[in-house]
């Protein structure tokens, strides 16, 4: 027995997200078709979600939501008052809500559900490839139960951490999040250096690529710091003291630290937006 043996996982907004975890958890055998219903508004896309992976998938979000143990909501953000208002009135105690939306605290996800077992997470990118990490927090009213359901659904995406305090969900958006990001553009940045050198694209973006990949594999599988892996490979008056000592005097450390820190102040920004959209929403209107 897993913890999602027999449980059906429904999905709302049933986009490359969504997709990701159901295409993880088929692959693992984590769950059967039978067991995964996802509703999205076009027909398109429910007729190829269909035929890919054999789910039913269906038209109304409440429907879907209807009698399912674990809800994965994957709308957009700006989505998320609208969806709210639609689904909260479904759900019963002991269904868990899986929010992988960027930036929706879980004071804005119970305020407009109208339901507190709900776990927030953030996952990133490299989940599309089921090589992603996940950084989530579940509220005090989930079970251990719950958690492990969690714990199995994110698995489907890559690695997973669970933390116990809401605030490091935002502080991973900001570093494992939004990192790809930083990647992204070191990558670009060094293959267009290697044009300038005088390499045809083709073979700078093999170099630059190979590279990323050797070095993080060789962090990952050595265990050591990276700090004695860069020692290791720079000797006294060789190219990588020249090239170190360049980027040391460009203040690279200081530009990604301070990247890294608004990226964080931009997160607790729109949580606190959407925490703001989203009880305005609630509110009755004047004469309704
Ligand atoms: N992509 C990432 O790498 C990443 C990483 C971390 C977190 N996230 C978060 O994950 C969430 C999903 O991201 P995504 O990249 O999977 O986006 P996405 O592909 O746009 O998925 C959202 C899906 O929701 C559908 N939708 C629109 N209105 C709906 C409604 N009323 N009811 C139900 N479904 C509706 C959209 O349909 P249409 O296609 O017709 O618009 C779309 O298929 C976002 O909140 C994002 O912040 C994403």
């Amino acid at each position: 027995m897993t913890p999602l043996s027999k449980r059906t996982i429904a999905t709302v907004g049933s986009g490359v997200m969504a997709e990701a975890m159901i295409a993880g958890l088929l692959r693992g055998s984590l769950v059967e078709p039978t067991q995964v219903v996802a509703s999205h508004p076009r027909p398109d896309r429910r007729d190829q979600l269909h035929r890919e992976y054999a789910i039913r998938s269906v038209a109304s979000n409440t429907e879907a939501v209807a009698g399912a143990d674990v809800v994965l909501l994957a709308i957009k953000p700006q989505m998320l008052a609208r969806v709210g208002r639609e689904i909260g009135p479904e759900l019963r105690k002991g269904q868990l809500v899986l929010s992988i939306i960027a930036g929706a605290t879980t004071a804005a996800l119970t305020g407009i559900l109208g339901h507190d077992q709900v776990v927030r997470s953030m996952p990133n990118t490299p989940a599309r490839l089921g090589k992603g990490m996940t950084v989530w927090y579940a509220t005090p009213e989930t079970t251990d139960e719950q958690r492990a359901q969690a714990k199995a659904l994110l698995r489907a995406l890559g690695e997973e951490i669970e933390v116990d305090d809401e605030k490091m969900v935002a502080m991973a958006t900001a570093v494992s999040g939004t990192g790809p990001t930083y990647v992204f553009l070191v990558m670009e940045a060094l293959i267009d250096a290697a044009v300038h050198l005088g390499f045809p694209r083709h073979v700078a973006h093999d170099l630059v690529i190979e590279t990323l990949e050797g070095s993080t594999l060789f962090a990952k599988q050595s265990g050591m710091h990276p700090a004695e892996l860069r020692n290791m490979v720079t000797s006294p008056g060789g190219t990588s003291a020249a090239a170190l000592h360049e980027l040391e005097s460009g203040r690279l450390r200081t530009v990604l630290s301070e990247a890294v820190w608004a990226a964080y102040h931009r997160t607790v920004e729109l949580g606190d937006q959407l925490e703001a959209a989203v009880s305005e929403s609630s509110r009755p209107h004047p004469g309704s």
